[in-house]
């Protein structure tokens, strides 16, 4: 999909389509609705007129224009109350006009006003921001295997601003909301590729690549690499597979910031989760591809903070394995030691994802990090008390925890603080070791969480369970086709560029 900006009258464009808008409960339109309503002899306003378009959030109404002007049609779409109308609001009015505009026959092109520069009061460069981002976060298509493509919706939009003031600072935020689409639809490629396609090489590979055309270091640790550095608890889920584990590490250091105390943000990056030896039922289990949907989102995250050139120094960090079952592969019972010299032992092989970030966790503590943030698939439990409308946020940082809860309101990529009782840790106290990866039954969310934390030493850590959040079968949200969502980019950008120490 290709977004072009031109300084014009929207009425006289000559394309397939124009999208304008309307806020809810307005009866007169101005700016370019009204300008447009008025070439169409009072089109828009017989519309409104008749009741059958009010302007709520995600409503459209199609227009045929009679030979009036260049467009056979114009496509309303509707913002909902000015007093409401927010940047999100934006992201989705453009999203829903999108996927209005791909349902019309033969539509291949279309020009579309800005949503909110006017009585939305949305400053220009946030508005084209949010117009560019919904766009393509909508017209994002997963790879596809079928020989013959699905069909494409418009492969073309053109964003049409007649304030000829105004278009460096639309160009800017369009500019800003391509870079968010292209690492946002680059992570939900990562989840949705089948995991025979994307396993851990693979998705080393993909950030090697990435690292070179965005400008990030990348150095990937290998099993051989992590062995040396004692980090046998990760390397044990690895054991079962026959794919090599890959410990991708991508840094951005804008200059003068290579000594700053980094953001380090951490992803499980399980390609493939069987379970293990305790090995999960059939149904639903081809799911489990998307238990890398926390590395994908790291990787999102640091190839936009690279793309729009962050002012401060991240590390992201992805632990990529495939866990499978095997004769090679561990056990439950087996007592584990890794980097940090703790000790584990294992109740359940499918509690992978606490183990592969136990060592990824103890690793970042050398980097002396101002802040660290995990995402993880980390627990089925998690989406029984939140469903798929929050991720769960760990932490016994009051100051992490404000930032990340401001971030999610501002991108509407919502968190819901989970508690941290010292008393969940009783659960997974061990005989033999310091303690042991499962609780059992009940409190499922809270011990995975309080096992983490026993790896955390030395620096403010929070931790994002995303279980439910990763995929979606729903289609209800405008802004994400069905497969992974991309959850976390948004999130995890927005936390770094407002993070102030
Ligand atoms: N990857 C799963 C968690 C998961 C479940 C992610 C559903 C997405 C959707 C994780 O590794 C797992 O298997 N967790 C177990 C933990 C249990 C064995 C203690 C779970 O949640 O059942
Ligand atoms: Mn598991
Ligand atoms: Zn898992």
């Amino acid at each position: 999909m290709q977004l072009t900006v031109s300084q014009g009258n929207i009425a006289e464009q000559v394309t397939d389509c124009i999208v304008v808008n309307l806020f809810e409960g307005v009866t007169e339109p101005g700016g370019a609705t009204g300008a447009l309503n008025q070439v169409l002899d009072g089109a828009i306003q017989n519309l409104i007129a008749s009741g059958d378009f009010t302007g709520k959030v995600g409503s459209t109404a199609v227009l045929y224009t009679n030979g009036k002007i260049p467009a056979a049609r114009v496509l309303v779409v509707g913002l909902g109350k000015a007093d409401k109308f927010d940047f999100q609001k934006a992201r989705k009015a453009a999203a829903v006009a999108y996927k209005a505009v791909s349902k019309l026959k033969g539509v291949k092109q279309y020009a579309t006003i800005v949503h909110g520069t006017g009585i939305g009061n949305l400053e220009a460069t946030k508005a084209a921001q949010a117009l560019a981002e919904g766009t393509l976060a909508a017209a994002y298509q997963a790879p596809n295997y079928k020989r013959e493509k699905p069909e494409n919706g418009p492969q073309q939009g053109t964003i049409v601003e007649f304030d000829a003031a105004k278009i460096a600072a639309i160009r800017t935020g369009v500019q800003t909301g391509q870079n968010m689409a292209a690492a946002i639809g680059h992570a939900r490629d990562y989840i949705n590729e089948p995991p025979n396609v994307l396993y851990p090489e693979e998705l080393a590979r993909r950030a090697q690549k990435l690292a070179t055309e965005v400008g990030l270091q990348c150095n990937v640790l290998d099993e051989a690499a992590m062995r040396a550095l004692g980090m046998n608890i990760l390397l044990a889920v690895s054991s079962g597979s026959e794919r090599e584990a890959q410990f991708i590490i991508l840094e951005h250091a804008p200059a003068g910031t290579e000594q700053q105390q980094p953001i380090i943000l951490v992803g499980k990056g399980v390609t493939f989760d069987t379970g293990g030896i305790s090995i999960k039922p059939w149904d639903g289990m081809w799911l489990m591809k998307d238990d890398m949907g926390g590395a994908a989102a790291v990787l999102g995250a640091m190839e936009a903070i690279a793309r729009l050139n962050v002012g401060r120094r991240v590390i992201g960090v992805a632990a990529c394995v495939e866990n499978m079952p095997d004769g090679k592969a561990f056990r439950p019972g087996d007592i584990l030691t890794g980097i940090t010299g703790k000790t584990a032992e294992i109740l359940s092989t499918d509690a992978e994802g606490r183990l592969i970030l136990a060592d990824a966790l103890g690793y970042v503590a050398r980097y002396n990090p101002v802040a660290v943030v995990d995402l993880a698939t980390l627990t089925g439990a998690i989406g029984v008390a939140l469903g798929p409308h929050a991720a769960g946020l760990f932490t016994n940082n009051g100051n992490v925890q404000a930032k990340l809860m401001a971030s999610a309101d501002r991108t509407g990529e919502r968190l819901w603080p989970m508690p941290m009782y010292d008393e969940y840790m009783d659960a997974i106290k061990s005989d033999i070791a310091e303690v042991k990866n499962s609780g059992g039954r009940t409190q499922g969310v809270a011990t995975s969480a309080k096992f983490i934390e026993h790896f955390t030493e030395g620096y403010p850590w929070a931790h994002l369970d995303i279980a439910s959040m990763v995929w979606t079968q729903s289609e209800s949200e405008p802004t994400t086709p069905k497969g992974a969502t991309g959850y976390g980019v948004r999130l995890l950008v927005d936390f770094v560029q407002t993070f102030d120490l």
